[in-house]
């Protein structure tokens, strides 16, 4: 099965845990358009959607799915979303469509985050991705510094990319990722950083992972 087999498997996977009546968290994507195209499917079960990119608004809307704002909802049972890479525990890298901000936000009003990848994601640790970090612009050169000084990365702005917040993303190469909740709380710290793409304190409870057996479900509580 080629990757964007995988995608479209896992894709159409993620609907057993969409829930009947509620708003699902839907994240961005190529493996989240195809939860997106398979959700349009059952699109009259679910009251709707908060999205975490303009790009995934206007594929939901393209749909007729009806989208909320996250102001609009306290809380929702599940997110789905993908991700660069996952670990054995549920971290993951996430950003590299540069939307790890509203990703985060989304995946934090949800009561469980259900990754969907394919098998090329599963990594033992993470750290082999770059590290996306969203930055105010003003701060993208020190906190490059300070990655280089505290872990040894080596950190690139991502040209001619702006994020729907209008921030800067820095692209981290060279980290070894040994302990992704500190790093998260640590970098989280540093002035000027919007949002890390370390998902650790809110990471994945479940994996639909596209093998070419199948998709296999990895379950990290
Ligand atoms: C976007 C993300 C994506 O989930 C991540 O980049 C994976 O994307 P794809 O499904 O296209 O491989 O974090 O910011």
């Amino acid at each position: 099965m080629t990757q964007d087999e995988l995608k479209a498997l896992v894709g159409r996977a993620a609907l057993d845990f969409v829930v009947p009546l509620a708003v699902v968290g839907v994240g961005t994507g190529s493996t989240v358009n195809c939860f997106i195209d398979a959700l349009a499917t059952v699109k009259d079960t679910i009251t709707g959607a908060v999205s975490s990119s303009v790009q995934s608004t206007e594929r939901l809307r393209s749909h007729g799915i009806r989208v909320l704002d996250a102001n609009e909802v306290e809380a929702i049972p599940v997110y789905i979303d993908g991700a660069d890479e996952i670990d054995a525990r549920g971290h993951m890298i996430k950003g590299g469509g540069a939307a790890l901000t509203r990703e985060k936000i989304v995946a934090d009003l949800a009561e469980r985050f259900v990754c969907i990848a394919d098998e090329s994601k599963l990594v033992d640790r993470l750290g082999r991705y770059p590290l996306p970090v969203e930055v105010i612009p003003m701060a993208a050169a020190q906190v490059a510094r300070r990655f280089a000084s505290a872990y040894g990365g080596q950190a690139a702005v991502r040209e001619g990319v702006t994020t729907d917040n209008g921030n800067w993303l820095l692209d981290v190469r060279g980290l070894a990722i040994a302990d992704p909740l500190a790093m998260e709380t640590e970098v989280n710290q540093w002035p000027g950083v919007v949002t890390v793409g370390i998902f650790a304190r809110r990471r994945a409870r479940v994996c639909l992972l596209g093998t070419s057996q199948g998709v296999k479900a990895l379950s990290f509580d």
